[in-house]
């Protein structure tokens, strides 16, 4: 099963590294696979660690993809790292084995503890949408517009009926980017 989260990092001089990833668990273990190049994958090798972020605030998701990557953190408490303060529940890792890949290695991990910290919200169509527009953003170049404008079409339905102000202000920007490389390939 995979699980789209958000991934924090530690960056070489301290900072956060704010990033979506699906999260592949297998066996109760979380699988963590970026693909080269990555700021996630240098800190996973520098830093051997990582935090796994549960969070209802979709417009981290849209937010990372359209150049918006500053989002509030505060300091975990197993590994050297970071948690969003939007995170309904986090989970600490260390990586327990590497297989590497030239396209996308792929990182293990060992639980050290996990963190719940508000209640499950339930289920939003919005959010979903916007997740899987975000999916759709982060691969522009490689599919063609009319599948583009086809899934954007349908996804809207769910924004148009079920969004909320998060959920709308993260489509906007993830419609903005759409827009500006549908510009640029008219050009
Ligand atoms: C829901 C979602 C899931 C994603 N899953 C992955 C993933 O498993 N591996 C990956 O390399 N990128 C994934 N991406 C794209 C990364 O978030 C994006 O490329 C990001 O810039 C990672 O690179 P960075 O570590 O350099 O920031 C995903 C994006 C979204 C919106």
């Amino acid at each position: 099963m995979i699980i789209e989260s958000i991934i924090t990092t530690r960056n070489l001089d301290g900072s956060a590294h704010v990033a979506p990833m699906g999260v592949i668990w297998r066996d109760d273990k979380p699988i963590l696979a970026p693909f080269r190049p990555s700021i996630t994958l240098d800190n996973l090798i520098l830093e051997q660690s990582a935090v796994i972020n549960h969070t209802d605030d979709v417009r981290i998701f849209a937010g990372c993809l359209t150049g918006r990557s500053i989002w509030p953190v505060r300091p975990t408490e197993r590994v050297n790292g970071w948690v969003l303060e939007a995170a309904l529940a986090h989970q600490e890792l260390v990586v327990e084995r590497v297989e590497e890949d030239p396209v996308r290695p792929r990182f293990t991990g060992r639980i050290l503890e996990a963190f719940a910290h508000h209640p499950f919200p339930g289920f939003n169509r919005a959010q979903a949408a916007v997740i899987e527009a975000a999916i759709l953003v982060s691969r522009l170049d490689l599919l063609p517009p009319q599948k583009i404008a086809s899934e954007i079409a349908y996804l809207e339905i769910a924004i148009t009926k079920t969004a909320g102000p998060r959920e709308r202000e993260a489509w906007g920007w993830l419609m903005e980017k759409v827009a500006a490389h549908q510009g640029r390939k008219d050009q």
